[in-house]
């Protein structure tokens, strides 16, 4: 089994458009009594308030949004080209209605306050919540925009949290 190791976060070189829109990421929170794990596409990685950021955008229907709100720290799990199906089904599954870790198979590694991520991932962020913000109506200056993201206006909250630490696990 590969380990993962620590990487600078000023090191990271990754091609962050397709990161998020091709390759996904499974957003977890909780602890080891009880975390929940859905499949994400919308978010980023920057540089805010003189800290390394990710930011990740939850609906609030999402069992996960439970998970959000009650802990301090999340994580995000990137896995190449791998464990597709795992992705399709925690993206397309609930966590009130199925086990997603019995379903996948995937294993789950807990780290830092309890908290989660999955030992077959090649890269993981793990955050500290910063900020959060509920996308606002008022705010679009683009309405077409809103209309088509939010006709039923479940406007997703907004988290930013501080990268604590990256991991990575190397090829061969
Ligand atoms: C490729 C893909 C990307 C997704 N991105 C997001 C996202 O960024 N934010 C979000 O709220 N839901 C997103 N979803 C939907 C959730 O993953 C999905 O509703 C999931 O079943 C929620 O699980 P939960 O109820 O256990 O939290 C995405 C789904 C897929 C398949």
């Amino acid at each position: 089994m590969k380990e993962f190791t620590f990487m600078d976060v000023n090191r990271l070189k990754e091609q962050i458009v397709p990161l998020f829109s091709e390759e996904w990421f499974l957003l977890t929170a909780g602890d080891k009594k009880k975390f929940n794990t859905m499949t994400c596409a919308w978010g980023g990685v920057g540089y805010l308030w003189n800290q390394p950021v990710t930011f990740v955008f939850v609906r609030p229907q999402r069992f996960t949004y439970e998970f959000m709100e009650k802990n301090d720290l999340f994580t995000m799990s990137f896995f190449g080209d791998t464990n597709r199906e795992n992705l399709n089904f925690c993206g397309t599954n609930s966590g009130r209605d199925v086990n997603k870790i019995e379903q996948t198979g995937l294993t789950p590694v807990f780290d830092i306050e309890d908290t989660v991520y999955f030992n077959q991932a090649r890269m993981v962020m793990i955050c500290r919540k910063l900020y959060f913000q509920d996308i606002n109506e008022s705010g679009f200056a683009d309405s077409q925009m809103k209309n088509a993201v939010y006709p039923e206006s479940d406007f997703h909250r907004m988290y930013i949290g501080r990268i604590e630490q990256l991991l990575v696990k190397h090829a061969g």
